[in-house]
């Protein structure tokens, strides 16, 4: 009933745990396979990572995530060494960061001398990086695929967001993707400390994401689907089964998750799967009927 195909490869479930912190180590990716996430992606990697740490790096707002957090702990190469044991457990989406494609082709090149993971996901940036290390460009991603697509066989995800969506320059993108993800976090944000006065994160702002972006992001999605025919994986803000359904029923064929597991743990998808489970038994439908049934009469 959840099993689902993305890209032509079969997922036991549509729900994938997204790039995040949590993806920083095999153990945590391992687990949420075992807890049965559908496949898992792991924390974006850079070659080259000089990156500020903010301290704090989170807030938890009511309906919200905010954060600060754009620093790998774990060297790229470590996945070059541990992708192999992940994918015992389930597919493995290797993220990667567009903003220096030189660097793309470093690490496709190695993951591909070793061990091919099932997908790669470029990283198109998030809001806060974005704010603080400059906009990545459409150029830098356009390289980026490029070095990619030389030398893997592999499909090739581009992860967007809300923010860097433009629907001219993607259509020049059409022929080098093969799945869009939409969203990375939104924004950024700033929350206010009444008592300090300062910001609540060791930086100005951070990133969006939770709850609150989920209608934000379903429109843009939408959007989106009017200008493309690929595979869409929608993420943001979800929380519940009822949420998964809305993504689904708008046409993606996965949906990733990040600030929930963050928040509440890795456990969460044996919930969520036995959840949806339940709905579409009670709707009479599967994953795979109930995809892209969205009534757009109105
Ligand atoms: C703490 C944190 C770290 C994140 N790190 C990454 C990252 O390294 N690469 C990436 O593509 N997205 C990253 N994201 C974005 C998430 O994968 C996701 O796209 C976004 O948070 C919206 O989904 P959500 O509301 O389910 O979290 C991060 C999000 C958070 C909250």
């Amino acid at each position: 009933m959840l099993t689902t195909y993305l890209c032509g490869k079969k997922l036991k479930s549509p729900i994938i745990l997204g790039s995040g912190t949590l993806g920083e180590k095999k153990e945590s990716l391992i687990n949420a396979l075992n807890f049965g996430a559908g496949a898992v992606v792991n924390r974006t990697l850079r070659v080259s990572s000089n990156r500020k740490i903010f301290k704090p790096a989170y807030y938890f707002g009511k309906s919200y995530m905010l954060n600060a957090d754009n620093k790998n702990v774990t060297p790229w190469e470590y996945w070059v060494r541990k992708a192999k044991e992940v994918e015992k457990y389930g597919p493995l989406i290797i993220s990667l960061s567009a903003r220096i494609p030189k660097d793309c082709g470093i690490i496709v090149s190695a993951f591909e001398e070793n061990y091919s993971p099932s997908f790669y996901e470029l990283n198109f940036s998030c809001s806060h990086s974005a704010k603080i290390y400059g906009k990545i460009s459409y150029e830098q991603v356009e390289k980026s695929l490029r070095l990619i697509r030389k030398r893997t066989k592999k499909q090739i995800f581009l992860k967007l967001s809300l923010d860097n969506i433009d629907f001219k320059q993607l259509n020049n993108l059409e022929g080098l993707v093969d799945a869009y993800v939409l969203s990375n976090t939104i924004g950024p944000g700033l929350k206010i400390d009444i008592n300090s006065r300062k910001s609540v994160l060791g930086s100005p702002f951070g990133g969006v994401s939770g709850d609150a972006i989920k209608p934000l992001v379903l429109a843009g999605i939408y959007e989106l689907k009017h200008h493309t025919k690929k595979t869409i994986i929608g993420v943001s803000g979800i929380e519940s089964a009822e949420d998964v359904l809305e993504y689904l029923i708008l046409g993606c064929d996965a949906v990733q998750i990040y600030t929930k597991a963050h928040r509440e743990g890795i456990e969460i998808f044996k919930k969520l799967n036995d959840d949806l489970k339940n709905l579409l038994n009670k709707m009479n439908e599967t994953v795979e009927t109930i995809k892209g049934t969205f009534n757009y009469g109105k």
